[in-house]
């Protein structure tokens, strides 16, 4: 089968980049924005950053903020109705992933509406239709959602989140503006940097991984590794660092998937309302761990990345602790917990079973049993 590359057709970089906005619409014959954000970025004056530019450019919008972390099915049925009240022929996401993914949802929702229940996009939806035009600008540097396929939704009443994969969602314009996440608390951006270190790693290691998103992971665990440091103490070049490092990442994952950090990682937000980044840097030296023995020469690369030298001397048992060992370093350089003390014993059944369930787990390099998973989930207790 031939290896696909689907990425988002046109994007911005750089500081200033939000100023391309109003241009884009305009040339595009865009006459009004519903834009999606949450209510913090609201409070904080983020949002703003780009109704503000819209206002001064006289371009209409309607503002809808009513999205939390770890959208739900509700979240989105609620922003389709509010976008067909708006009149609003494209999308803004200004936010994390959770206001993109909620975007991406709404805005194939309202163009393919057999869909409408949304529990049925799970997975590779058979939709018809691109969705909305989406203008996505992160204010994470993590989930890269502006240039993939995938979105991620939360079905609070079966206690699991779902991912989403369809080429029809991707966002017409991504606008990757390092000043729009300055404003990130040390913990968020360390977190959702962790998520994107994370992508990379699993990107790379996944089963359907070839040389071309090789190429993306290893620059991104590049970019990563030598600035999510300098990001967590808000520097400029931190800062643009993590930016094009979390994009870079999703170039590459995106076309082939991750593998079952990210399913663990899913499950246990699911159940516990854990940030998504801290889930997968929690997990991510447990699995690295686990798979070590299926990933070839891999952890050679992944350790020069991160900046460890000397690694052609390494013996593979030296080369891959030392892999191992860089991740582990950074992640508490950046202050990541290691332990969730919300894990019950009589809960480690169903976090196993779901984990399993999960669309990332099949390009894990590695099978698990149950009793394996249990025993990752146990680790972190
Ligand atoms: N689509 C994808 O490919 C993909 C990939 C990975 C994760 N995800 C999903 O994305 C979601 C997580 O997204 P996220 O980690 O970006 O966080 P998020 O969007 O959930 O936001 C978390 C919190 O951070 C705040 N925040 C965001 N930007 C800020 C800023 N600049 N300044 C101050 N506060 C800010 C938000 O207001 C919110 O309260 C999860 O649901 C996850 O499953 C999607
Ligand atoms: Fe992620």
């Amino acid at each position: 089968m031939a290896n696909r590359i689907s990425l988002n057709g046109t994007s911005y970089h750089g500081a200033g980049a939000i100023q391309e906005i109003v241009p884009e619409m305009k040339a595009r014959g865009f006459h009004k924005a519903f834009v999606a954000s949450d209510p913090d970025l609201v409070k904080f004056g983020v949002t703003a950053k780009v109704t503000d530019l819209l206002d001064a450019a006289q371009i209409p919008f309607t503002l809808y903020s009513d999205i939390k972390p770890n959208p739900t099915i509700a979240n989105v049925q609620h922003g389709v109705e509010a976008f067909k009240a708006s009149g609003a022929d494209c999308i803004i996401a200004i936010g994390g992933g959770s206001s993109m993914d909620t975007s991406k949802a709404i805005g194939i929702i309202i163009t393919n509406p057999d869909f409408a229940d949304v529990r049925s996009l799970e997975g590779v939806a058979p939709t018809k239709n691109p969705c909305v035009p989406i203008i996505a600008v992160p204010t994470t540097a993590g989930t890269a959602a502006e240039v993939t396929i995938n979105y991620v939704i939360t079905d609070v009443e079966k206690e699991r989140k779902f991912v989403c994969v369809d080429t029809h969602d991707m966002p017409i314009i991504a606008v990757v503006d390092p000043e729009m996440m300055s404003s990130m608390p040390k913990g968020l951006t360390a977190c959702t940097g962790m998520d994107a270190l994370t992508h990379a790693i699993e990107g790379y290691t996944t089963k359907g991984a070839w040389e071309m998103t090789d190429m993306f992971h290893l620059e991104a665990i590049r970019l990563i590794a030598e600035n999510l440091r300098d990001a967590v103490a808000n520097t400029k070049k931190g800062r643009e660092g993590m930016a094009l490092g979390q994009y870079i990442a999703g170039m590459g994952f995106s076309n082939v998937g991750l593998g079952i950090d990210h399913s663990m990682a899913h499950t246990l937000s699911a159940h516990y309302d854990t940030p998504h980044g801290m889930a997968c840097a929690m997990f991510l030296p447990i699995t690295m761990e686990f798979n070590r023995d299926y990933t070839g020469t891999k952890y050679r690369e992944i350790a020069r990345a991160m900046g460890v030298k000397g690694v052609d001397e390494m013996t593979q048992e030296e080369y891959r602790d030392a892999a191992i060992a860089a991740v582990k370093q950074l992640s508490k350089d950046v202050g990541i917990p290691e332990k969730n003390d919300r894990i019950r014993e009589e809960d480690l059944d169903q976090l196993a079973t779901d984990a399993l369930n999960d669309a990332c787990y099949p390009g894990n390099p590695r099978e698990a049993t149950k009793e394996q998973v249990i025993e990752m989930f146990r680790q972190l207790m």
